[in-house]
């Protein structure tokens, strides 16, 4: 088929088609589209998309490249599909358009090999990458062939690096590529040099033993590569040496100085990516496992360079002199200026709202790891200078690392600096000193106490600074040492009355007429209210009510979602102080309520606000009842629409699914309803439930959806159902809901470990309620899903821990019919409940396990070597329970007595040996065994 050739009328009618979809003309290029349409129906459509592309040098470059593009559409999906010999011709004859003297040619010719290699794989295109590496080594063609060449084979290696690292028929590409690509290094073009380097560095990311076996050769040339004049080489000579710190960190420490002093001295270059790379290994560098004594002599330098990067750039200064120069807090945010939404997801809201008592938030909001990653809002990332990542913020994420590895080290040479430096004149050189203090903070908190003192009231003032991002950034320093402040009050410390005006400070610095100022005050409030002692923000809950209604009138909407988080944190630390306050729900309702109002249903910008909804009415209770009916029937409405259009996409591929989060979060309100009214949610659940359409309908569809947050969110609610509402919502459709969760933990894989677990966790909710006849069908095929799941090692350990908690729960109704299953699933059983923590969850399942030994006395056979070994982790699980409640501890007391019986003074001794001494102790004070 290599002999083939166009039609020449065809091929003339394709070209014009293909011109007149770049015409100016709109008409025309609707023409020449359907043109193009009916030509695709062509057997030979990519065979005339070929020739023109790399045959037809007196056609225009632009159109030989639309036929590229074209052809690489269509091959990308439908290359399996087509004859053998057009397949072969295709990839005999592509190789040539990298020969083209037009560099749109080329470039075009480039990337659809880059895509159809993809699609091939070394297997069914053997012939490409010796024929890419004969023209990338200048043998043939011309420079720019040759520069097309390798910029193809550097995208190949980025995108198929791994399976170049395979065998074929006893070969792998990368052994003959890399000797190549370490000549290649040394070419004459430094675009040259610069492509091996690429493609040297990717397979070292692989690891690969090929790559390891000429690391010393590649590091001999790397070394003279640091010297190359060219900016983009040195770059990737950054990169060379982070991967090799990565994959064989001993390699490097022969040189490790040189390679630092490398890098510190590239990152002062005035290229951005080049000083970006550099830091990048010094931020690998600091996450590394070489030792502090190589590290140390070097950190004062490291140390300051790193300091001067965190300066705004001249260019960074300018744009925000500019936009800084006017008050902002009245311009609506721009679309692009909100970040997209995520729900927050339930499984740690879950658990917050579960262990409400000790008010530990979970699902706590400003999560300071993350705090210099570019999907992060906290810090200086501002949408008009949307650098993303960037080598400010790769400079304090190193420092904060380094911190936290040599905390004396780096506070020793940083300190002095930052502190020379907090009060500059230039406004930039304060910031950064400032952000220098936060990013600091994690890491040397211990060692920094003794300076705290007089650095947090110096912050304080620095939230009047005329500056606008010197207030922003001292509102998230400060909300770095929240928990320093707030520990010294619990603690009665020697600075317990800085809480006082430092919280006082930052409620007002959000009202700052700064539209960034307000950002970072309201999360840094979160950080502050999240870390502090719910006895502490007592105090400031009517301030606090009055300044979220000052922010709810002011802010605009990216701020807005902010403060929904902060209130939600506020609501989960103190709202049993505002249950049964009129005053107090007055304040802290209308507002948002009113905003709720104000936002559709098909806003994204109601899934923060629907959290926030919900841990506010899961927190104030009965108190939220007044509010309950119009917020769950628009939850309702929302979920009931949205599954409805799950339902017509799947029908109708040209109907858009909706965003599967409007599910999520309007599931978690109606959690939170249920949670905060308990049964009294009952009445209002009937209240809207129909024939056609009732709450328990809908989860059971969520239960099959295959998104696993959905199914997350609706075993958790099914969870709450059954605690509260059994017998009304959930016994009329048992059947139904027991049927889903067996899928669920059948259908289980790692990613929907979430869903797995909540599921199993309802089950067990379940069995502690449903009579035993109703239970008894269920119960052994759940006993056969369920034991399987408590050995598997693919899931994670909060499902395996439920597992059992669930297996121990079915013997409080159902002890009888679990005999049979104790010899197996006990030892499992006491692995995973010895540690859990002790709350009402364990307490009822460990009360389930003894009604099981109970009823089931030869069940355990202490003859053979399992059941004896079953049985001493049970009795030693008993002795470090530390607190069972009185019913379960009469329980232990009187099984362990039966043992000491059953088994005779010998026997039970013989068991007691293999204790240890505190479980022995124990055993004997308690239970006077
Ligand atoms: C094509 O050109 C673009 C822009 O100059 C470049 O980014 C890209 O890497 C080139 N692609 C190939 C395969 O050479
Ligand atoms: C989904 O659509 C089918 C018909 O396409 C219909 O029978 C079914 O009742 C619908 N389910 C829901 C929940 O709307
Ligand atoms: C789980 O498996 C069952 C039975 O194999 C199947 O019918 C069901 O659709 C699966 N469910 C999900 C959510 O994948
Ligand atoms: C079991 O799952 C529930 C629901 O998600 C959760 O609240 C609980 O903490 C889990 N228990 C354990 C021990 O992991």
């Amino acid at each position: 088929m290599s002999d083939w050739s166009p039609d020449p009328e065809a091929l003339k009618q394709l070209w014009l088609i293909l011109a007149g979809t770049l015409a100016p003309e709109a008409s025309v290029r609707l023409e020449a589209t359907k043109g193009i349409e009916n030509a695709k129906l062509q057997p030979q459509f990519n065979n005339y998309l070929l020739h023109i592309l790399v045959n037809c040098q007196t056609v225009e470059p632009a159109i030989r490249a639309s036929a590229g593009l074209l052809m690489k559409n269509d091959l990308v999906k439908n290359f399996k599909f087509q004859q053998n010999d057009l397949k072969q011709h295709i990839l005999t004859e592509l190789p040539k358009g990298l020969l083209d003297s037009e560099n749109m040619v080329r470039n075009i010719t480039g990337n659809v090999i880059t895509s159809l290699f993809m699609t091939t794989g070394v297997k069914e295109w053997p012939n490409i990458l010796p024929n890419l590496m004969e023209l990338a080594s200048g043998a043939a063609g011309t420079i720019q062939s040759q520069e097309g060449a390798m910029s193809c084979l550097a995208k190949i290696c980025e995108d198929s690096s791994i399976s170049l690292d395979r065998d074929y028929n006893g070969e792998r590409p990368v052994n003959f590529m890399i000797p190549r690509f370490l000549e290649l290094c040394q070419s004459p073009e430094a675009k040259i040099r610069m492509y091996s380097l690429t493609c040297l560095n990717q397979f070292l990311l692989l690891k690969t033993q090929s790559i390891l076996l000429h690391l010393d050769d590649y590091m001999a040339r790397l070394y003279y590569l640091t010297a190359d004049p060219d900016t983009s080489v040195r770059t990737k000579v950054c990169t060379a040496y982070a991967n090799i710190l990565d994959a064989r960190p001993d390699k490097l420490l022969a040189n490790l100085e040189f390679v630092v002093y490398y890098c510190i001295t590239s990152m002062k270059d005035e290229n951005d990516e080049l000083a970006l790379e550099a830091c990048e290994f010094l931020l690998g560098l600091s996450t590394s496992d070489i030792s502090v004594e190589l590290i140390r002599p070097m950190l004062s330098n490291i140390v300051s360079i790193l300091l001067e990067k965190m300066v705004y750039s001249e260019m960074e200064v300018f744009m925000i002199e500019n936009e800084d120069d006017q008050d902002n807090e009245n311009v609506a945010d721009k679309e692009e200026d909100i970040k997209p939404q995520m729900a927050k997801g339930k499984e740690a809201h879950k658990q917050s709202s579960k262990n409400a008592g000790n008010s530990n938030n979970e699902n706590g909001k400003v999560d300071s790891d993350d705090d210099y990653s570019d999907d992060d809002d906290d810090d200086d990332d501002d949408s008009d200078l949307s650098f993303d990542w960037n080598l400010r913020k790769c400079s304090a994420a190193t420092i904060d690392v380094l911190a936290t590895n040599y905390p004396g080290d780096v506070l020793e040479v940083s300190l002095p600096i930052i502190k020379e430096r907090i009060a500059a004149a230039e406004w930039p050189v304060r910031e950064a000193s400032i952000l220098a203090l936060g990013a600091i903070a994690e890491g040397c908190l211990e060692q920094a106490s003794t300076q705290l003192p007089s650095l947090i009231p110096f912050l304080v003032d620095r939230l009047k600074d005329s500056e606008t991002r010197v207030r922003q950034i001292a509102c998230w320093t400060l909300g770095r040492y929240s928990s320093w402040v707030c520990t010294e009050v619990l603690n009665g410390g020697s600075c317990a009355n800085y809480f006082v005006p430092t919280f006082e400070a930052i409620m007002a610095c959000a009202l700052d007429t700064k539209k960034v100022v307000q950002e970072s005050a309201c999360s840094s409030l979160a950080d502050f209210i999240d870390s502090s002692d719910a006895s502490l923000i007592e105090q400031f809950i009517e301030p606090l009510l009055q300044h979220f209604q000052m922010y709810f009138a002011k802010y605009q909407r990216k701020n807005l979602i902010i403060l929904y988080d902060t209130v939600q944190t506020f609501a989960e630390k103190v709202g049993d102080k505002l249950k049964f306050k009129t005053d107090y729900i007055e304040m802290l309702l209308p507002p948002l309520i009113k905003k709720w109002e104000l936002l559709s249903d098909d806003d994204k910008d109601l899934w923060p606000l629907l959290e926030c909804m919900s841990s506010v009415a899961a927190a104030l209770g009965e108190s939220f009842a007044p509010y309950a009916i119009p917020v769950y029937q628009r939850a309702l409405r929302i979920l009931t629409t949205c599954i409805e259009q799950v339902n017509l996409s799947n029908d109708d591929p040209n109907f858009d699914a909706p965003e599967k989060d409007f599910i999520v979060t309007s599931i978690d309100l109606i959690d939170g309803l249920v949670q905060g009214l308990t049964a009294h949610s009952g009445a209002l659940i009937q209240q809207f439930d129909t024939a056609e359409v009732s709450l328990m309908k809908l989860l059971i569809i969520c239960f099959d959806d295959p998104t696993n947050d959905i199914r997350q969110s609706a075993y958790a609610l099914l969870g709450d159902l059954c605690i509260f509402l059994l017998d009304v919502i959930v016994l009329p459709n048992l059947h139904e809901v027991m049927v889903c969760i067996g899928n669920e933990i059948t259908n289980r894989t790692f990613a929907s470990s979430a869903a797995c677990n909540n599921a199993v966790w309802a089950l067990g909710e379940i069995s502690l309620r449903v009579p035993r006849d109703t239970f008894k069908p269920y119960l052994s095929n759940f006993m056969n899903v369920l034991i399987p799941l408590l050995i598997s090692s693919d899931v994670e350990q909060t499902v395996l821990e439920n597992a059992s908690i669930t297996i121990g729960r079915f013997g409080s109704l159902n002890a009888c019919d679990m005999g049979i299953y104790s010899p197996q699933v006990l030892t499992p059983w006491c692995g995973f409940m010895m540690y859990i923590e002790e709350n009402e969850e364990k307490e009822t399942s460990f009360e389930g396990m003894c009604n099981i030994i109970t009823a089931n006395p030869t069940a355990l056979n202490v003859g053979d070597e399992s059941g004896r070994k079953g049985l001493k982790q049970l009795i030693d699980c008993i002795a470090i329970y530390e607190n069972p409640g009185e019913r379960l501890a009469t329980m232990f007391h009187l099984l362990l007595n039966g043992f000491k019986s059953g088994l005779g003074e010998a026997g039970w001794n013989s068991i007691l040996r293999e204790l240890d001494g505190y479980s022995i102790e124990s055993l004997n004070v308690r239970y006077g065994v």
